[in-house]
Protein backbone atom coordinates (compact mmCIF):
# COMPACT_ATOMS: atom_id res chain seq x y z
CA UNK A 1 0.00 0.00 0.00
CA UNK A 2 1.38 3.39 -0.61
CA UNK A 3 2.40 5.49 2.38
CA UNK A 4 -0.55 7.93 3.52
CA UNK A 5 -1.32 10.94 1.79
CA UNK A 6 -0.63 14.51 4.23
CA UNK A 7 -3.45 17.07 4.03
CA UNK A 8 -3.60 20.62 6.38
CA UNK A 9 -6.57 21.39 7.56
CA UNK A 10 -6.30 24.86 8.95
CA UNK A 11 -9.74 25.63 9.92
CA UNK A 12 -13.00 23.86 10.07
CA UNK A 13 -14.18 25.41 6.87
CA UNK A 14 -10.94 22.54 5.46
CA UNK A 15 -12.35 19.92 7.64
CA UNK A 16 -15.01 20.75 5.47
CA UNK A 17 -14.14 21.13 2.41
CA UNK A 18 -12.68 17.87 2.65
CA UNK A 19 -16.14 16.02 4.17
CA UNK A 20 -17.64 17.62 1.17
CA UNK A 21 -15.11 16.00 -1.36
CA UNK A 22 -15.15 12.73 0.40
CA UNK A 23 -19.38 13.06 0.43
CA UNK A 24 -19.20 13.42 -3.92
CA UNK A 25 -17.01 10.11 -4.42
CA UNK A 26 -19.22 8.24 -1.17
CA UNK A 27 -20.47 4.59 -2.76
CA UNK A 28 -22.40 1.82 -1.33
CA UNK A 29 -20.01 -0.70 0.50
CA UNK A 30 -17.53 2.06 1.73
CA UNK A 31 -16.22 1.77 5.12
CA UNK A 32 -14.40 5.12 5.68
CA UNK A 33 -12.57 4.69 9.15
CA UNK A 34 -12.15 8.39 10.97
CA UNK A 35 -8.92 8.03 13.98
CA UNK A 36 -6.83 10.09 15.75
CA UNK A 37 -7.49 11.24 19.77
CA UNK A 38 -10.53 12.10 21.51
CA UNK A 39 -12.21 15.26 20.29
CA UNK A 40 -9.96 16.02 17.21
CA UNK A 41 -12.80 16.08 15.09
CA UNK A 42 -14.04 12.67 13.53
CA UNK A 43 -17.53 13.71 14.41
CA UNK A 44 -17.29 16.59 12.69
CA UNK A 45 -15.76 15.84 9.81
CA UNK A 46 -18.53 12.57 9.32
CA UNK A 47 -21.69 15.41 10.30
CA UNK A 48 -20.19 17.17 7.05
CA UNK A 49 -20.27 14.48 5.22
CA UNK A 50 -23.67 13.18 6.56
CA UNK A 51 -25.08 16.53 5.79
CA UNK A 52 -23.26 17.07 2.24
CA UNK A 53 -25.16 13.59 1.56
CA UNK A 54 -28.23 14.85 3.20
CA UNK A 55 -28.50 17.76 1.37
CA UNK A 56 -29.40 19.68 4.63
CA UNK A 57 -28.66 20.41 8.01
CA UNK A 58 -29.58 17.85 9.34
CA UNK A 59 -29.20 16.93 13.25
CA UNK A 60 -25.88 14.88 13.14
CA UNK A 61 -25.36 13.68 16.52
CA UNK A 62 -22.21 11.83 18.18
CA UNK A 63 -22.69 8.22 18.69
CA UNK A 64 -20.55 7.89 21.48
CA UNK A 65 -23.80 6.81 23.20
CA UNK A 66 -26.05 4.83 20.57
CA UNK A 67 -22.67 3.24 18.90
CA UNK A 68 -24.72 3.79 15.71
CA UNK A 69 -26.70 6.77 14.27
CA UNK A 70 -28.91 5.24 10.59
CA UNK A 71 -29.66 7.71 7.93
CA UNK A 72 -31.54 6.04 5.42
CA UNK A 73 -30.94 8.85 2.40
CA UNK A 74 -32.48 7.69 -1.01
CA UNK A 75 -30.06 5.02 -2.51
CA UNK A 76 -27.47 4.80 0.15
CA UNK A 77 -27.74 4.31 4.27
CA UNK A 78 -25.30 5.80 5.73
CA UNK A 79 -24.35 4.27 9.21
CA UNK A 80 -21.99 6.64 11.83
CA UNK A 81 -20.91 4.36 13.94
CA UNK A 82 -18.31 4.99 16.96
CA UNK A 83 -16.23 2.23 18.30
CA UNK A 84 -15.08 3.65 21.36
CA UNK A 85 -17.23 2.14 24.12
CA UNK A 86 -17.25 -1.91 22.28
CA UNK A 87 -15.38 -4.05 24.64
CA UNK A 88 -13.84 -6.76 22.07
CA UNK A 89 -14.08 -6.65 17.88
CA UNK A 90 -16.03 -9.50 17.77
CA UNK A 91 -18.97 -7.53 19.41
CA UNK A 92 -18.92 -5.78 15.61
CA UNK A 93 -20.68 -9.33 13.97
CA UNK A 94 -23.46 -8.95 16.46
CA UNK A 95 -24.10 -5.27 15.50
CA UNK A 96 -24.10 -6.84 12.08
CA UNK A 97 -20.71 -4.40 11.66
CA UNK A 98 -18.37 -7.06 9.68
CA UNK A 99 -19.47 -5.74 5.75
CA UNK A 100 -21.01 -3.21 4.63
CA UNK A 101 -24.34 -4.25 2.05
CA UNK A 102 -24.20 -2.99 -1.16
CA UNK A 103 -26.36 0.08 -0.42
CA UNK A 104 -24.76 1.17 2.67
CA UNK A 105 -21.92 3.50 3.18
CA UNK A 106 -20.22 3.56 7.08
CA UNK A 107 -18.38 5.78 8.54
CA UNK A 108 -16.32 4.32 11.76
CA UNK A 109 -14.96 6.54 14.41
CA UNK A 110 -12.47 4.57 15.94
CA UNK A 111 -12.17 2.03 13.41
CA UNK A 112 -8.69 0.51 15.44
CA UNK A 113 -10.98 -0.88 18.04
CA UNK A 114 -12.82 -3.11 14.82
CA UNK A 115 -9.43 -5.41 14.64
CA UNK A 116 -9.77 -7.59 12.57
CA UNK A 117 -13.34 -7.55 11.91
CA UNK A 118 -13.97 -4.89 10.43
CA UNK A 119 -13.35 -4.37 6.27
CA UNK A 120 -9.81 -3.58 5.77
CA UNK A 121 -10.91 -2.57 2.48
CA UNK A 122 -11.50 1.14 3.65
CA UNK A 123 -10.84 4.82 3.51
CA UNK A 124 -8.56 5.87 6.49
CA UNK A 125 -8.68 8.89 6.98
CA UNK A 126 -6.25 9.79 10.63
CA UNK A 127 -6.87 13.54 12.12
CA UNK A 128 -3.76 14.78 14.19
CA UNK A 129 -3.25 18.48 15.87
CA UNK A 130 -2.01 21.50 13.79
CA UNK A 131 0.08 24.39 14.39
CA UNK A 132 -2.69 26.15 16.09
CA UNK A 133 -6.25 25.49 18.15
CA UNK A 134 -8.28 25.53 14.75
CA UNK A 135 -5.57 23.54 12.65
CA UNK A 136 -5.82 19.75 12.12
CA UNK A 137 -3.85 17.42 9.51
CA UNK A 138 -5.08 14.32 7.54
CA UNK A 139 -3.27 11.70 7.26
CA UNK A 140 -5.24 9.27 4.69
CA UNK A 141 -4.68 5.82 3.74
CA UNK A 142 -6.80 4.37 0.18
CA UNK A 143 -7.39 0.49 0.66
CA UNK A 144 -8.10 -1.40 -2.76
CA UNK A 145 -11.32 0.06 -3.60
CA UNK A 146 -10.49 4.16 -2.80
CA UNK A 147 -7.51 3.72 -4.67
CA UNK A 148 -8.59 5.44 -8.06
CA UNK A 149 -10.85 8.07 -5.95
CA UNK A 150 -7.83 9.06 -3.89
CA UNK A 151 -6.69 12.21 -6.73
CA UNK A 152 -10.30 13.67 -6.57
CA UNK A 153 -10.64 13.36 -3.05
CA UNK A 154 -7.44 14.73 -2.19
CA UNK A 155 -7.22 17.61 -4.73
CA UNK A 156 -8.51 20.19 -2.52
N1 LIG B 1 -10.21 22.09 11.71
C1 LIG B 1 -11.09 21.43 12.50
N2 LIG B 1 -11.58 20.23 12.09
C2 LIG B 1 -12.43 19.54 12.88
N3 LIG B 1 -12.87 19.96 14.10
C3 LIG B 1 -12.42 21.15 14.54
C4 LIG B 1 -11.52 21.92 13.78
N4 LIG B 1 -11.24 23.05 14.47
C5 LIG B 1 -11.93 22.99 15.60
N5 LIG B 1 -12.65 21.85 15.67
C6 LIG B 1 -13.52 21.50 16.81
O1 LIG B 1 -13.02 20.34 17.45
C7 LIG B 1 -14.11 19.62 18.04
C8 LIG B 1 -14.09 18.18 17.56
O2 LIG B 1 -15.08 17.44 18.25
P1 LIG B 1 -15.57 16.05 17.72
O3 LIG B 1 -16.73 15.64 18.57
O4 LIG B 1 -15.78 16.09 16.26
O5 LIG B 1 -14.32 15.13 18.06
P2 LIG B 1 -14.16 13.54 17.94
O6 LIG B 1 -12.83 13.30 17.33
O7 LIG B 1 -15.35 12.96 17.28
O8 LIG B 1 -14.12 13.11 19.48
P3 LIG B 1 -14.45 11.68 20.16
O9 LIG B 1 -13.17 10.91 20.13
O10 LIG B 1 -14.86 12.06 21.55
O11 LIG B 1 -15.55 11.04 19.37
C9 LIG B 1 -15.40 20.33 17.62
O12 LIG B 1 -15.81 21.16 18.68
C10 LIG B 1 -14.95 21.16 16.43
O13 LIG B 1 -15.73 22.32 16.24
MG1 LIG C 1 -16.73 11.53 17.90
Amino acid sequence: MAAPAELALPDLAATAALAGRLAGLLRGGDVIGLSGPLGIGKSELARAVIRTCAGAPIEVPSPTFTLIQDYPLPGLLIRHVDLYRIGQPDELIELGLDQPASDEAWLVEWPEQGGAVLSADRLDIELGSGAHEQARRARITAGPTWQSRLPALLDG
